[in-house]
């Protein structure tokens, strides 16, 4: 199987840290050139910096929680410099806590940031897409698509609306040589994960190993995934290898989702 990502532009959200950072790398490593986006300048050159040298990676500074200036941004981009083959949504994960006591704003920010900033970025990247015959939207969302988890009540519910997004788009533009998949996290070793097992570790009164040591043991795998075990699920599914893989949820989790 050759991966081979050479001439393919590539935009990866969410990209200075965590997943979408090993999703760079990776794509990267394949031969993509990378165009990252999230909110911190300083940490967006340092990411840069560590990309391949070889190829003109690039990016851009936008915020997720304002659809409308991300979509302006990208469009902008995509006009002065070139359109993408493939498109990583990612962002930070929703606050956590009980359905029953989220506020509506909770609700609104996260359908935001996870709902609107995906559409606009697909509205924006697919025409090129369509052009080159060739497109991977590919949303990192979670698990909790399949069985909701505990305590992220407002992630559990707009997870679902992205993945039931997701699977109409995949549905509409199949046609076009464009695949649209999601890859769901388990329980993967990034800052997001350091921040659950804070919040675990407060609620239980138990301490931030031993709440981490309880999330490991209900995982077959009795680890945390490593960022890049994900990346390479992404890379793959940006490959020519997965062009015919359109609509799926594909959990990356060591077999903790216990749903078939
Ligand atoms: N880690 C896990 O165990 C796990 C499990 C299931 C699902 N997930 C989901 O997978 C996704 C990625 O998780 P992760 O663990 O890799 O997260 P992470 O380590 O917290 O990284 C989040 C990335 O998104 C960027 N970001 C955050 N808020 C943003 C905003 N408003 N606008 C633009 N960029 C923003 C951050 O950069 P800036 O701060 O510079 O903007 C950073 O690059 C999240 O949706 C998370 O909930 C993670």
């Amino acid at each position: 199987m050759n991966l081979n990502l050479n001439n393919k532009y590539a935009l990866v959200c969410g990209s200075t840290a965590g997943i979408g950072k090993a999703t760079a790398m990776s794509l990267a490593t394949e031969g993509a050139t990378i165009t990252l986006i999230a909110r911190n300048e300083d940490k967006l050159k340092a990411v840069l910096a560590e990309l391949p040298q070889q190829r003109n990676h690039d990016y851009i500074v936008a915020d997720f929680s304002n659809p409308e200036e991300l979509k302006t941004k990208v469009s902008d981009y995509i006009s002065k410099n070139h359109g993408f083959h493939i498109l990583v949504n990612n962002t930070g994960g929703p606050k956590g806590g009980p359905v029953f006591s989220a506020g509506l704003d909770e609700f609104e920010s996260a359908f935001t940031q996870h709902l609107k900033c995906n559409h606009v970025l697909a509205q924006t990247v697919v025409p090129f897409m369509k052009e080159a015959s060739y497109g991977r939207i590919i949303n990192i969302i979670s698990t909790s698509v399949k069985q909701p988890l505990d305590g992220l009540g407002v992630s559990n519910t707009i997870r679902g609306a992205v993945a039931s997004w997701s699977k109409t788009l995949a549905n509409e533009l199949g046609q076009f040589g464009i695949t649209v998949n999601n890859v769901l996290p388990g329980a993967t070793g990034t800052e997001r994960l350091t921040e659950i097992i804070k919040n675990k570790s407060a609620k239980t009164g138990n301490t931030e190993e031993e709440a981490a040591n309880a999330m490991k043991n209900a995982v077959p795998a009795k680890r945390f995934a490593k960022p890049e075990e994900l990346a390479y699920a992404v890379t793959f599914l940006a490959s020519e290898c997965a062009s015919y893989i359109n609509g799926i949820n594909l959990p990356v989790d060591g077999g903790r989702t216990k749903s078939l």
